[in-house]
């Protein structure tokens, strides 16, 4: 079965737009595990636009399920995620100009950084992800960091969602599955999934989860966040294989 990991950053999203203290995070999380929800998605943005540092250390305190820190592999970042030590950390490259996360990791490129990068977090028994786009070479490289799960960007999946060209993108991502499984990488993904296009990733075999923010808060505005969250672990549910 597919595990939901929910990324709550657009709660905090909401609160900033009026810089005030509602909607609280903190609150989304326990609603989010009540409803089923798998583990918690936070993103610590080096510009704090949305999750502040207040969020992750209570989130820390609080999450019941697994707290899952997005982050960049910075030095303050990792000073943070050694402090509060979330469950997993799932490192993402970071623009300071990008709505949201553009593109996966170029593990390729900053191997050995990567590689020292994450010792000092696999010694305390942080688990670590690395979020990658589905492309060979990347996971490769990603097995040799020693992280123990890589999470596949379906962002270009989910715009040629309904296109001619979803076909070959989600050819990649399963390629990219099959041979991460290969390399005894453990595989999630997300970025950009829906009620909609989300049936299809989690008929690739051996995708263990995915981690689901903006479709789910945006129907949480009309259904409310249990539903919205009982409502795609429905589909987990009777679509996994
Ligand atoms: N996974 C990663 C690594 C992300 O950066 C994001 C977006 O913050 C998500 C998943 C969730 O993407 P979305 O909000 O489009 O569901």
């Amino acid at each position: 079965m597919v595990t939901l990991g929910v990324n709550i950053d657009h709660v905090a999203t909401i609160r900033q737009a009026r810089g005030g203290v509602e909607p609280d995070p903190v609150s989304a999380a326990a609603i989010v595990e009540l409803a089923g929800g798998d583990a918690i998605t936070v993103h610590l943005r080096e510009d704090r636009r949305h999750i502040n540092d207040r969020d992750v250390k209570i989130l820390s305190d609080t999450v019941k399920t697994r707290l899952n820190l997005e982050m960049a592999a910075t030095e303050e970042m990792q000073k943070i995620a050694l402090e509060i030590k979330p469950y997993s950390v799932t490192l993402v490259p970071e623009k300071r100009q990008e709505l949201t996360t553009e593109g996966g990791l170029d593990v390729v490129r900053q191997k050995e950084y990567l590689k020292e990068y994450l010792k000092p977090l696999l010694s305390v028994g942080i688990i670590v992800s690395l979020f990658i786009d589905p492309d060979l070479e990347q996971v490769k490289a990603s097995a040799e960091t020693k992280a123990q799960f890589i999470e596949l960007h379906t962002g270009q999946y989910a715009e040629c969602f309904d296109t001619p060209k979803e076909d070959k993108i989600f050819n990649d991502l399963k390629e990219a599955t099959k041979l991460a499984q290969e390399l005894c990488l453990k595989v999630n993904a997300g970025h950009g999934l829906n009620y909609q296009n989300v049936k299809r990733i989690i008929s690739i075999p051996g995708m263990v989860e995915l981690n689901i923010g903006h479709s789910i808060v945006s129907r949480a505005v009309f259904v409310g966040l249990a539903q919205a969250v009982k409502d795609m672990k429905y589909l987990l549910d009777n679509f996994s294989i």
